[in-house]
């Protein structure tokens, strides 16, 4: 039997009555999401701008979970514009990223600890000791990981944690796959997710096949959780992530299980 649904009208109350996978993360019978349908890119990303700004101004040394690729690029503009109309304070935060691809450094253009630099870091007065990105160049990568998850838990989890959505249901690079892992770890990445990410990369073949990326549990754990999803293409996986079976076929699908999840999404 599949989680019953309640709708009211600030979105959808998911009640969860079934599947009690074993996490902490997942007891408790009442879970909640609320949907923004907005018409264009520009509104879902002030809107998710909003959201973020109001989670810094409420507690200016909050921990936020970050997320690349090219939905986000709106958010970190409206955000940079906020902090230089010296509305918002970044300096007090720390931040995670969902993931890196291995054998990219800090400073290839390809990598993400090199986008958050363009997009946000360079922009805003955040304190880049406390910006995490996981090092993909680690010469012992499952070290790494195990390091990037022990730093999650010493800044005591991740107040909201911003995702975007692959074509496949991935959330950071948790790709489909026969179980939902917890903690971060290194992935092989689908042959779907190198096409789709082959856009960045002047030549297709020089995607990384591997990254590393934050776990379902590590992303669960988080107290709030933000997807954003814009586009026709996104549609379908969307609808099959918020309202088909929890699986981990659909990694994204985890999130209806989350208390307290905000789903942003744009027609165009
Ligand atoms: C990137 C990430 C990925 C992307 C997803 C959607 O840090 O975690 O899960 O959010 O691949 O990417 P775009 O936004 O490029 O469609």
């Amino acid at each position: 039997m599949p989680p019953r649904l309640r709708i009211d009208r600030h979105g959808i109350i998911v009640e969860n009555t079934h599947y009690k996978l074993g996490y902490q993360f997942l007891r408790g019978d009442l879970k909640s999401m609320t949907i923004h349908h907005v018409s264009n890119y520009a509104e879902m990303c002030r809107k998710a701008a909003n959201m973020i700004s109001a989670q810094i101004l409420l507690n200016p040394t909050c921990t936020l979970g970050l997320a690349t690729g090219s939905t986000p690029i709106g958010i970190y503009e409206r955000l940079a514009d906020a902090y230089n109309k010296s509305d918002l304070d970044f300096s007090g935060i720390t931040t995670f990223n969902l993931d890196e691809y291995c054998g990219l450094s800090e400073n290839d253009p390809q990598g993400y600890y090199y986008y958050m630099n363009e997009q946000l870091f360079n922009k805003v007065n955040i304190d880049r000791a406390k910006a995490h990105v996981p090092n993909g160049t680690a010469g012992d990568i499952a070290l790494e990981c195990r390091r990037y998850e022990a730093l999650i838990t010493a800044a005591g989890g991740i107040d909201l944690q911003l995702l975007g959505i692959g074509n496949n249901g991935h959330i950071g690079f948790n790709e489909p796959s026969s179980a939902f892992e917890k903690d971060t770890h290194c992935v092989e990445l689908d042959e779907e997710t190198i096409i789709a990410n082959a856009r960045f990369f002047d030549n297709p073949d020089d995607v990384p096949r591997r990254a590393i990326t934050m776990g379902i549990g590590t992303i669960m754990q988080a107290k709030k959780i933000l997807l954003v999803a814009n586009g026709e293409k996104k549609k379908e996986i969307l609808q099959k992530a918020l309202y088909g079976p929890i699986t981990p076929m659909v990694p994204a699908s985890i999130l209806q299980l989350h208390p307290d999840l905000t789903v942003i999404w744009s027609d165009t």
